[in-house]
């Protein structure tokens, strides 16, 4: 009877999946019922790819640990790796990103430098990002946000200036990619930006308007972006945190994500903590 209910609500809210079990958490979905180590069907790969899209983020529970290679595998599904990070002796594949909190075990202090997404560098950001947290710490969360719900909550004087802002990476060949834009696949409006990797923002860049902002006009922006994530003591934040077997794989185009201070606290403290991620590259530059 409880199967028979269960079923019905996934039916009424959209979310029947006849290959597992998927419900809404605080931002995208949790997934039961899938072993992603082993799981090859094509069906249920086109389901996921489509569960991805729709729900920006799913959260795999009780994967165990998945092996830096299948961990690649699973990337796959979604497209060409891209892998631009310093590699660690101890990555298990030269496209696994291994972050730590002890630096013999993986690469420390990673993603605080301010909220992001991945790949804005790139002339193309990441389409995807794979995360798979191998050794859990007592503490050590990752902050999650969608990027279409904070555009559409920008008060009306913050989203006219964002619409004539352009991002500069501080990567020196970095491209220049407009501050909103619509994503490739689900064209809702996101951002792309990196409050810890922007060197500067131009205004109308590519009219006769272009100007570039000054370093004060750029700190008050970077504040400005800043302040949506943190504002109503970050209500539009989703903290995940983490848990063994936990497997996510982020629409990193649709979803700002931040490293929370509790993932630099010392192995002494709170446990090992080691997480690997994968990027898959992003196949259509930000245009207005
Ligand atoms: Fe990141």
């Amino acid at each position: 009877m409880r199967d028979k209910i269960r079923i019905l609500f996934n039916y009424m809210s959209g979310l029947a999946c006849e290959f597992y079990d998927i419900k809404p958490i605080q931002l995208g979905c949790e997934v039961r019922g899938v072993d992603l180590k082993t799981e090859n069907r094509p069906e249920v790969i086109e389901r996921i790819k489509q569960d991805v899209t729709n729900h920006s983020l799913l959260v795999f529970k009780d994967q165990g640990i998945v092996s830096g290679d299948r961990h690649v595998e699973i990337s796959e599904w979604f497209g060409e790796l891209e892998s631009t990070f310093y590699k660690h002796p101890k990555s298990p594949h030269p496209d696994v990103f291994r972050v730590s909190n002890d630096e013999e075990e993986g690469c420390t202090g990673v993603g605080r430098t301010g909220w992001h997404i991945d790949g804005s560098f790139q002339p193309a950001p990441f389409a995807y990002s794979l995360y798979h947290m191998v050794a859990v710490p007592k503490k050590g969360a990752t902050a999650f946000a969608p990027l279409s719900k904070i555009v559409e909550g920008l008060p009306q004087a913050k989203r006219e200036e964002w619409d004539r802002l352009w991002m500069m990476s501080d990567r020196r060949t970095g491209p220049i990619h407009p501050l909103i834009y619509r994503h490739p696949v689900t064209k809702k409006e996101v951002l792309c930006f990196h409050l810890g990797m922007t060197s500067a923002f131009l205004y109308d860049y590519g009219s006769s308007n272009e100007r570039l902002a000054s370093k004060e006009e750029c700190r008050r922006i970077l504040k400005d972006i800043h302040e949506e994530f943190v504002k109503d003591g970050g209500r539009i934040q989703y903290i995940h945190e983490w848990e063994n077997g936990d497997f996510i794989i982020s629409d990193n185009l649709a979803v700002g994500h931040e490293a929370t201070p509790e993932t630099q606290i010392p192995r002494s403290q709170v446990g090992l903590r080691i997480l690997h991620r994968t990027t898959v590259a992003g196949t259509t530059a930000p245009s207005k």
